[in-house]
């Protein structure tokens, strides 16, 4: 696919299904998240693949993080939530491993991580997958962070579920780029 046509149509998929994305289309989703603009070349990203039975202990983690947080949660809610990490075949948690040691704004490189998702969610796209990117409350939450493998100093920044699109994408919106775009200085009427 043209990359301005991948651009201009992506859409979130609304519902994933199987077949999750083959071994082959894996590594290009991530090979294309790793060429996000990074700057001072620090590879501040992390890239925690998540698929098959270990969605089952994505899903306990997620659970467990709403029941912290939320102690009051019903079963139902708890079982929702847990549900979640089964909504694609697989997840990759993205996450921004920020290097204190170095005089790159931590800011940049969060956003570079952010940058790494959208790559993910483009590639995913033009290869024909699906894909969404989700947070929620459990992305910041220190404890998914530990269970995870990551340090209460990293920042999730995504979890992107990949798999194959079992509805018609939603529409594109319309957007009105005039409240949004501007001249600067402002042109004098
Ligand atoms: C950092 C980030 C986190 C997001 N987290 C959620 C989320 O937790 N739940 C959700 O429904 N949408 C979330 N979204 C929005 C969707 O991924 C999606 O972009 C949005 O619904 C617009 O749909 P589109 O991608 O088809 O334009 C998030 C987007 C970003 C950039």
């Amino acid at each position: 696919m043209d990359a301005i046509q991948a651009l201009l149509s992506r859409a979130s998929a609304a519902k994933l299904g199987e077949p999750a994305p083959s071994d082959e289309n894996l590594d290009t989703i991530l090979r294309c998240a790793m060429r996000a603009p990074d700057h001072g070349r620090l590879r501040p990203w992390r890239f925690l693949v998540i698929r098959g039975a270990g969605r089952r202990d994505f899903g306990d983690v997620l659970a467990d993080s709403l029941r912290r947080q939320t102690p009051h949660a019903s079963d139902d809610m708890l079982e929702r939530e847990r549900a979640k990490a089964m909504r694609a075949p697989l997840v990759v948690c993205v996450a921004a491993a920020v290097r204190h040691d170095s005089n790159i704004p931590r800011i940049e490189q969060i956003l570079s991580a952010g940058a790494a998702c959208e790559n993910m969610m483009l590639a995913a796209y033009a290869l024909g997958l699906g894909a969404m990117w989700k947070t929620g409350a459990a992305a910041y939450d220190d404890n998914v962070k530990i269970a995870l493998g990551l340090t209460p100093a990293d920042s999730i920044v995504g979890f992107i579920y990949v798999g194959t699109s079992s509805v018609p994408p939603k529409g594109q919106p319309q957007i009105d780029s005039a409240t949004l775009v501007t001249s600067w200085p402002p042109v004098a009427s």
